[in-house]
């Protein structure tokens, strides 16, 4: 008996052994930011468009900002330029919860909103006033192999599809050499980053 348990644990051992080989060999493929899931959320046409995504008033809000605007003029307080609210997809989102880590067809979602001056005399500061552009970066391995991950615009309230932008354009040399994970900005979303 105690030969036979030894001989099924040492079968168990090596199936459990090949498999744990197997993800490794596959992780080690993917790169380090493999994603073990594809979350098939993003939706294209014929024409490998993005698909401008349905119900994005209930994803969640990663963080916002005021004044990031892609250029070098200097921030003007009078002035200050448009507001951003980053948001992502809520599958994306739990799955990131429980790995730590983007799953493929994760997407992420930029809203760039006029800065509204409050009309009130009693009332200081800015609020969002009309929508400028929304942008969107899609996390995806398995369709972007090159560089695991796309970006498209949106001017204004359009929900036209949107062709990819090109492979080594500004957005991804800015996203991958600054962006704290995977071409992200976390380290300006308190959701994920605290
Ligand atoms: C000069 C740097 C820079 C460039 C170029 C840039 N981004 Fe970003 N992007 C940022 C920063 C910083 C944030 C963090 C959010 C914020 O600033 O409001 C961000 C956030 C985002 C987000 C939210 C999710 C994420 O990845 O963190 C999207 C979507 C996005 N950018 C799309 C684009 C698109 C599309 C382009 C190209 C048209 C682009 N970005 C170009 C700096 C850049």
């Amino acid at each position: 008996m105690a030969i036979r348990k030894g001989i099924l644990g040492a079968a168990a051992f090596a199936i459990i052994g090949g498999v744990l080989i197997a993800q490794f060999s596959q992780g080690q493929q993917r790169g380090a930011s493999s994603r073990g899931a594809h979350l098939g959320v993003a939706q294209y046409d014929d024409q490998g468009r993005l698909l401008f995504p349905e119900g994005t008033d209930r994803w969640i809000t990663l963080g916002a900002g005021l004044g990031g605007e892609y250029n070098d003029v200097p921030f003007d307080a009078e002035h200050p330029g448009n507001l951003s609210h980053a948001q992502i997809e809520p599958s994306a989102y739990d799955y990131f919860l429980q790995t730590g880590q983007y799953a493929d067809s994760t997407l992420l979602l930029l809203s760039f909103y006029e800065t509204l001056e409050k009309p009130e005399p009693a009332l200081q500061g800015f609020v969002q006033g009309a929508l400028a552009t929304r942008e969107i970066h899609v996390l995806d391995s398995q369709r972007f192999p090159e560089e695991r991950r796309a970006f498209f615009v949106y001017p204004g309230g359009t929900l036209e599809p949107a062709a990819a932008l090109p492979v080594g354009s500004a957005c991804f040399e800015c996203h991958i050499e600054h962006g704290d994970l995977d071409g992200t900005f976390l380290q300006f979303y308190p959701t994920i980053r605290d």
